[in-house]
Order: structure tokens, then C-alpha cells, then sequence
């Protein structure tokens, strides 16, 4: 195993009408005057904006909102907000949301207190000591951001997705209703559920390992993949929304990958998928995953003997993760993803992005360059 850090200082509030604790936690965590943060209408359409606009207003709390982060979340809305924060003198962020709105808070938070550009911070140019806090109410389990170090901008005006990771940008809090991710359509479900697979299959495809890390990790699929097809078929079961928001918080908060070494190579090859096409984050890693795989599996195939024992009552393993992505709607390849093949323009300039004109190497199960991330869009170009 590998010496390990463990860091989750977010705290959880998690259950049937837990946003009624939000003017607790905002005051525990001493916001002054907060910036509601909310994406394209789902939490407006739901009540819960207007819930929480009820909740703020009775407690005192002054605040002012900016709507419209849309999935993949963009550095010029995150200017938007980082500008309104400067002159509305906020000091807290409250994310309404999923991931996008989450990490574009997060940006926000970042840029507030910084004098150069905060997109320095996602360049590698610069490393943030300071940032304004931020809190969550969650609407979608799937990227995990509510209690992670990472933050996923893109960058419109250059075509670039790309990510910074910070301690400082872990959410002082977040509240969790499963009851109001029942509004969640099947398709955005099962991004979900496969994004919270892949924070933990992103860790455990590792050539180190932890007996207790591996059996926690096994656990969280094995539930997640059971929960999964069951929760589409049944919107409203409260048990298994439940099931997989808190899976979707504890995959990718560090604990599934404690003693190991994280690949999330896939992640990266995703999000030139979704910077290129615009497609959900989800659905990209579903398109990607198997291909990987078969790539990989060389590397060290008595993880994936434990895969396909301990998650996948034997089955082989690409072909019934394949199975899996198809029983709750996702594609398990480019064509299938996005309607038609890459061309091999798209498949180079993808290559050039995510190696950073070539110089920059990705995963560790196996470090792929330029050539080998062309080959594994090849092989998902089928
Ligand atoms: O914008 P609205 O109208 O709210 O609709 C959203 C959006 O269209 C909708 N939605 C959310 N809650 C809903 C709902 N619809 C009905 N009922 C509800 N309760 O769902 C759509 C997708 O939302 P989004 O926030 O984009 O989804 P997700 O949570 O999957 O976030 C994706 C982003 O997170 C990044 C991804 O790259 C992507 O940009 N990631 C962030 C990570 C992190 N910070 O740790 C890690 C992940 O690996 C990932 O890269
Ligand atoms: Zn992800």
C-alpha cells in the first residue's frame, strides 16, 4: 500500500427536509452576506429556490443570486460572479446544484480574493492560498464536488476543460435531500450513477492496495450498480435515491482510494469529450471506460479478476461494465455518444488537448502520452 493523506473537513446534512438547516450552517460557518448560486431552472421549477429564498429572508441573511451555470460550467459566467461578489461585498457561496454549479462556485471563490486572472489557478500558473467558503445544497449526485479538492472549469474563448485541485476549495458544508433529486430525469440519473462508479473504479484500478480500502470500494459499487437500474425504474424510492447521493459524496472524497495510487485517466480523455461535443460528463466516461480497459488490462490483470469476483459475481469485465451502461441508457463508445464516428481531425485535436500539445502524460495503472490517448479514442471510434 502507499502512505495516504485523508483530509474531509465538509460537513453533512443529510435527510428528508434538510434544507431547513441552512440558515444554521450558513451562521455556523459565519457567512455574512451570501451569493445564491444556481444553474438553468430545475431548482426553480422544483421549489427549492424558492425555499431557500424564504428560509435566507426569515433568518436575516442578505443575499443576491446569479442563475445560469449550464453543465460543463464556463469561465465567463465564473467572471460574472466573481465581479458581482467583488462589488456586492459577499464573503459566502452558496452552490444550489450539481457539479457545474458547485465548481462554478468554487471558481468564484477562488477569484474573489485574487488579483490576476483565476484562470492562472486551472493553467498551473498559480496556486490559490485563498478563497471565499462554500456551501451546497445538492440536487444531483454524480461529480462528488460537494466534498472534494477539485474544481472543473471550462474555458469557452479557448476550447479548454480543465481542472484544479486545492484543499481549500472543499465545501464547508452540504445538504443533502435525496427528496429532491427525485425530479432528476433517467438520463441524467444514470450519468450519475456512472460518474460515482468511476471516482471509485478510478481508484481501485491500482497497482497498490488496502484490503479495508478495497472492500469499501467493492461495497459502494456493488450498491451503486444494484441501486442504479432499480432508482430509474422507481424515481421516487427514497431509500435508493439515498443509497446513491451518499455514495456519490463518499466515492470521490478520498476514502475509496486510500493506500492506492488514482488512475483517472478516463476522466481526462472524458473531458475533452465533453469540451468537444458538449455531452454530460457521464455519459462520456461510459463511452470511454471499456476502451480503457481493454487497453490497460495487461498492466496488472489480477485487478480485474478482483473486479469481476468482488463486484461482478464473475463476470467477465468489460463486457458486463458494456451491459451495464446499456441497461440504464448509456452509450459504450464515441459513436454511440455522440451519433456518429470522430473524425480523425477531432480524435487528434482531442489527443493534443488532453497531452497538452504532447509534453503532458495522464493515469498511472498505465501513463498514457499523445499516442497512446489517440489509440484508445481509436479503439472507442468503432
Ligand atoms: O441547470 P439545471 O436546470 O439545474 O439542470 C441540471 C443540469 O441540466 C440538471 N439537474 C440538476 N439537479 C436536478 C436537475 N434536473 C432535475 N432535477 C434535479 N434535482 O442536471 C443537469 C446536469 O447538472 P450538472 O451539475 O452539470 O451535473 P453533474 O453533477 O454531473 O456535474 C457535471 C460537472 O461536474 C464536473 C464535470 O466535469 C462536469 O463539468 N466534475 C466535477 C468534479 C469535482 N469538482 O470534483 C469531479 C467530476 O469527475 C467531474 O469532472
Ligand atoms: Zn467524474
Amino acid at each position: 500500500m502507499t502512505d495516504f493523506h485523508f483530509y474531509t473537513p465538509s460537513e453533512i446534512v443529510f435527510g428528508r427536509s434538510s434544507e431547513e438547516q441552512l440558515p444554521i450552517v450558513l451562521s455556523k460557518y459565519g457567512a455574512r452576506k451570501v451569493l445564491v448560486h444556481y444553474g438553468g431552472g430545475s431548482a426553480e421549477r422544483s421549489g427549492l429556490l424558492p425555499k431557500i429564498r424564504t428560509l435566507l429572508s426569515g433568518s436575516g441573511i442578505p443575499f443576491c443570486e446569479l442563475g445560469g451555470v449550464v453543465p460543463n460550467p464556463r469561465l465567463s459566467l465564473v467572471r460574472e460572479g466573481i465581479a458581482l461578489c467583488r462589488r456586492e461585498g459577499i464573503d459566502f457561496i452558496l452552490a444550489v446544484g450539481g457539479g457545474s454549479v458547485i465548481d462554478s462556485s468554487k471558481a468564484i471563490g477562488y477569484g474573489v480574493p485574487y488579483e490576476g486572472d483565476v484562470w492562472d489557478f486551472f493553467d498551473a500558473k498559480a496556486v490559490a492560498v485563498k478563497a471565499l467558503p462554500v456551501g451546497v445544497v445538492l440536487t444531483i449526485p454524480a461529480s462528488g464536488s460537494e466534498m472534494s479538492d477539485s474544481t472543473v472549469i471550462t474555458n469557452d474563448a479557448l476550447g479548454l476543460k480543465r481542472g484544479c485541485n486545492n484543499d481549500i476549495c472543499r465545501p464547508k458544508f452540504a445538504i443533502m435531500n435525496p427528496e429532491r433529486t427525485f425530479t432528476l430525469p433517467a438520463y441524467q440519473t444514470a450519468c450519475g450513477v456512472t460518474d460515482i462508479l468511476m471516482h471509485t473504479m478510478e481508484r481501485y484500478f491500482s497497482k497498490t492496495h488496502m484490503d479495508i480500502t478495497d472492500a469499501i470500494a467493492e461495497a459502494l459499487l456493488r450498491t451503486v450498480m444494484d441501486a442504479g437500474p432499480k432508482v430509474i425504474a422507481d424515481p421516487e424510492n427514497y431509500d435508493l435515491r439515498a443509497s446513491i447521493m451518499w455514495a456519490g459524496s463518499l466515492s470521490h472524497n478520498g476514502l475509496t482510494g486510500c493506500g492506492g495510487v488514482s488512475d483517472f485517466g478516463t476522466h481526462r480523455l472524458e473531458h475533452e469529450l465533453s469540451t468537444l461535443y458538449g455531452v454530460a460528463h457521464g455519459a462520456g466516461l461510459a463511452a470511454i471506460w471499456c476502451f480503457w480497459a481493454e487497453y490497460v488490462k495487461s498492466e496488472d490483470p489480477s485487478r480485474f479478476e478482483s473486479f469481476s469476483k468482488n463486484v461482478l459475481g464473475g463476470k467477465e469485465p468489460i463486457s458486463a461494465m458494456r451491459d451495464f451502461f446499456h441497461s440504464i441508457g448509456m452509450p459504450a463508445s464515441i459513436p454511440e455518444l455522440i451519433g456518429r464516428k470522430a473524425t480523425e481531425d477531432e480524435i487528434e485535436l482531442m489527443s493534443l488537448r488532453c497531452s497538452r500539445g504532447g509534453s503532458f502524460r495522464v493515469g498511472n495503472f498505465k501513463e498514457l502520452g499523445k499516442k497512446e490517448m489517440q489509440d484508445i479514442y481509436n479503439l472507442a471510434n468503432q
